[in-house]
């Protein structure tokens, strides 16, 4: 009786996945969440993305956009097809076949996982769990978050998983402003708590993309943590070196490009102000974290986390040294920092350096103005209140600053402008690189 029941259930949602008919909830409509409610869209499927933030569903239905590299044509176009629904309404999580988990993870204070958005929402599907539903985690997490923290949750109604209902983990890989790839052409890993359950969520994402799958949620899990490590190692690698090339007298960014003409084995990686957004400086940390439960130090995670959060210091000593040499103290000093992204041509700011760094000049006095043609007006956060706005770059504008310190290295810049009427330039991304007249006025920091 059993057998047949499992069968039923999980055949019947394989079913509706092929053709379609299956409703799938979207909850965080971030950026996460937002392109891929969109990329189930395109495939045909109906759709209903979840928000506790209902400026966000407001803002979808009046075809108004909140992330700004994300094209609300698209999502207009879906929502007047009656494909796409924006809900604040969680009563409703019933309606979906398939349930994907987008919303944040962040760190605590003390640097510890903060899972308290994804255990909202666990509770929340929980309430209206049904047969035949599958949930997948996509939130970026540490391994054994899925058999351990929503498994529990999910199974106090009673029913089995594998069985009546099925979970999963897919880790998200969105690299927001990449026009190379996108949901569509980059493949989800998946691993599932039972062998139906990864059935499931594999045929789920392949209907989007190519899913890979793997045996269990814990290594999909790590699978994720170890894609973000690899970056924030190399980075503070070449962060390193770069602190190093400059006592040598070595450009780090020349020596990266000749090292990358190397066919094989080599992969290049550039230096910056630090590490921002919200996945490479928190997701290696989540791992930390669970490793103390095996009493096992996580020394590359640390150290690269260390020389990562030392380089906006690094940003502000070598502004002061620059500064120095025009016999100019960095007290009272005219600044303007260039781009509070955390990376060039998106608006997240998100953990960037750029507030750090932003911090850092307010507080030994400079005088701080910004421009970020992504970023309007600095928004209070939990950690930074700066109430600026984007002031336009001018002739006049650059002309007046004792320094402009460029952050990021957006491509709407005309470094060539930029360097032509600035008295001295701190360059944390080797943006000027290819501009003439940089002698005696860029600083590469
Ligand atoms: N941004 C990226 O590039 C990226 C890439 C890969 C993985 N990730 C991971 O994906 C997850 C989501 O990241 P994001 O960048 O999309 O975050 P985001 O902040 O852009 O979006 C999260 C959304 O979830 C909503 N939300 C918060 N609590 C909620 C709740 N209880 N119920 C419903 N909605 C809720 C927020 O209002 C927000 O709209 C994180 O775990 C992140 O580490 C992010």
């Amino acid at each position: 009786m059993k057998k047949n029941n499992k069968n039923t259930t999980q055949a019947s949602l394989l079913n509706k996945i092929e053709s379609r008919e299956a409703v799938i909830g979207v909850i965080g409509l971030g950026y996460v969440g937002l392109p891929l409610a969109i990329h189930f869209g395109h495939q045909g499927f109906k759709v209903i993305g979840f928000d506790v933030d209902k400026r966000k569903i407001d803002m979808l239905y009046q075809g108004k956009s909140y992330i700004k590299h994300i094209k609300m044509e698209p999502v207009s176009t879906k929502i007047k097809e009656g494909k796409l629904e924006a809900t604040v309404d969680f009563s409703r999580l019933g309606e979906a076949d398939c349930i994907l988990i987008c919303v944040p993870t962040p760190l605590t204070d003390k640097m510890e996982p903060d899972l308290s958005y994804v255990l909202d929402t666990t509770n929340s599907i929980a309430g209206s769990l049904r047969a035949g539903q599958i949930i997948v985690l996509e939130s970026t997490t540490y391994p054994g978050t899925t058999e351990e923290m929503l498994l529990p949750r999910l199974e106090i109604n009673g029913m089995t998983v594998g069985e009546e209902f099925f979970l999963a983990y897919s880790p998200e890989r969105e690299d927001p402003g990449n026009r190379n790839y996108d949901a569509a052409n980059i493949p989800k890993v998946v691993g599932g708590v039972t062998p139906a359950c990864l059935e499931i969520a594999s045929s789920l994402y392949n209907c989007i993309t190519q899913s890979v799958p793997v045996s269990c949620t814990r290594v999909a899990e790590m699978t994720k943590i170890l894609e973000n490590t690899f970056r924030s190692v190399n980075i503070a690698l070449v962060n390193e070196l770069k602190v190093l090339g400059h006592k040598m007298g070595i450009d780090v960014f020349e020596v990266i490009n000749a090292a990358a003409t190397k066919p094989f084995g080599y992969t290049p990686f550039y230096p910056g102000p630090g590490l921002g957004g919200h996945c490479i400086p928190i997701d290696p940390f989540y791992l930390s974290w669970k490793a103390k439960e095996y009493d096992f130090s996580t020394r590359f995670i640390q150290l690269a986390g260390e020389i990562n959060v030392s380089m906006p210091y690094y940003v502000i000593d070598r502004t002061i040294e620059a500064l120095n040499q025009y016999e100019k103290s960095l007290k009272g000093s005219k600044i303007l920092v260039l781009g509070v992204a955390y990376k060039k041509d998106i608006d997240d700011e998100r953990e960037s350096p750029g507030y750090t760094i932003m911090k850092m000049l307010l507080e030994k006095g400079a005088i701080v103005s910004y421009n970020d043609p992504w970023i309007p007006e600095l928004k209070q956060t939990r950690k930074y209140n700066f109430e600026k706005k984007s002031v336009p770059i001018t002739p006049e504008l650059l002309q007046g600053m004792d320094a402009v310190v460029i952050v990021t290295d957006h491509s709407a810049y005309d470094y060539a402008e930029i360097v032509r009427h600035s008295n001295l330039i701190i360059d944390t991304r080797n943006a000027t690189d290819k501009v003439d007249g940089t002698d005696g006025k860029v600083f590469f920091a």
